[in-house]
């Protein structure tokens, strides 16, 4: 399958994100993420991989064993493939695609299961995490970043339609939920522990420094690359982004579980 996202999207979403990462917070966001937990000796598998940016800082900067990514989008993977090696961590990586939402592994392969901004375009949250579940050991852990409808979702649905078509004319959809529908997936798939730290407020100065950026002096170069619609429909998503956050229509979270 190749990806929803185009060249162009690709590099304007690593000069807003950081390199190799094609969802927000990039770099920052994985520190943040990965504080209270240690790498060291694991074989993670990082699913929904994308171009790479996540496994690389997970092999290299985080010290796991070793990283298997995994992502529907074959010339993703192949992009992953390429930065891994040019970021020196080709040995400690590996990486292949996904035909279908099943995961190409035995039970019981791997000590975590890290997912950055991934299972919100997938619809079968259940099918999702019972994958995860089965193909981490007894006592591994899932950490899962992602976007789910916040408190105030309902009320300010107008707003957050407003996004999800934004995001849509910028070539990407999504499945939001509400937080509930990822601990129910994972307590139904034996994953218990289920912990999760807030992480709006911090996506939302993201998003905000974005829309600067995007509207200041320095956006030449972005602009150019993205031409005038998809320019326009970045600076659309980025500001509608900030919009839900701010207003809690959205939240961004990190979950970890553990698997019984
Ligand atoms: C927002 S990007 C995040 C990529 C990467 N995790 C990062 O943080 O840079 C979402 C990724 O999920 C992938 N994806 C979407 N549905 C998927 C599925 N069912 N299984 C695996 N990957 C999927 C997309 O191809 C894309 O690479």
């Amino acid at each position: 399958m190749s990806t929803q996202y185009t060249d162009r999207v690709i590099e304007g979403m690593q000069s807003l994100y950081g390199k190799g990462f094609l969802s927000p917070g990039g770099p920052d966001e994985m520190q943040v993420f990965l504080e209270c937990v240690d790498l060291t000796g694991c074989h993670v598998l990082d699913m929904g991989c994308g171009i790479g940016g996540a496994s690389i800082m997970l092999a290299g900067t985080f010290g796991a064993d070793h990283v298997t990514g995994v992502d529907i989008a074959n010339d993703l993977v192949e992009r992953a493939k390429v930065a891994a090696e040019a970021a020196d961590v080709g040995s400690k990586t590996s990486f292949q695609p996904l035909e279908t939402g099943v995961l190409p592994f035995d039970d019981g392969t791997f000590d975590v299961v890290f997912i950055k901004d991934v299972v919100c375009h997938i619809e079968d949250k259940n099918g999702i995490f019972a994958e995860v579940a089965r193909v981490l050991e007894t006592g591994g852990r899932l950490m899962c970043a992602d976007f789910v409808d916040g408190e105030r979702a309902d009320e300010l649905s107008q707003l957050y339609q407003d996004w999800i078509d934004a995001m849509a004319a910028y070539g990407l959809s999504f499945h939001f939920t509400k937080l509930d529908a990822y601990s129910g997936a994972c307590e139904a798939a034996g994953m218990g522990d289920f912990t999760v730290r807030d992480h709006t407020a911090l996506s939302a100065k993201a998003a905000e420094k974005e829309v600067t950026f995007l509207t200041g002096p320095d956006c030449g170069p972005l602009h150019e690359v993205l031409g005038e619609e998809k320019f326009a429909a970045r600076i659309q998503a980025s500001t509608m982004r900030f919009g839900a956050l701010d207003s809690a229509a959205l939240r961004h979270v990190h979950m970890y579980a553990t698997k019984r």
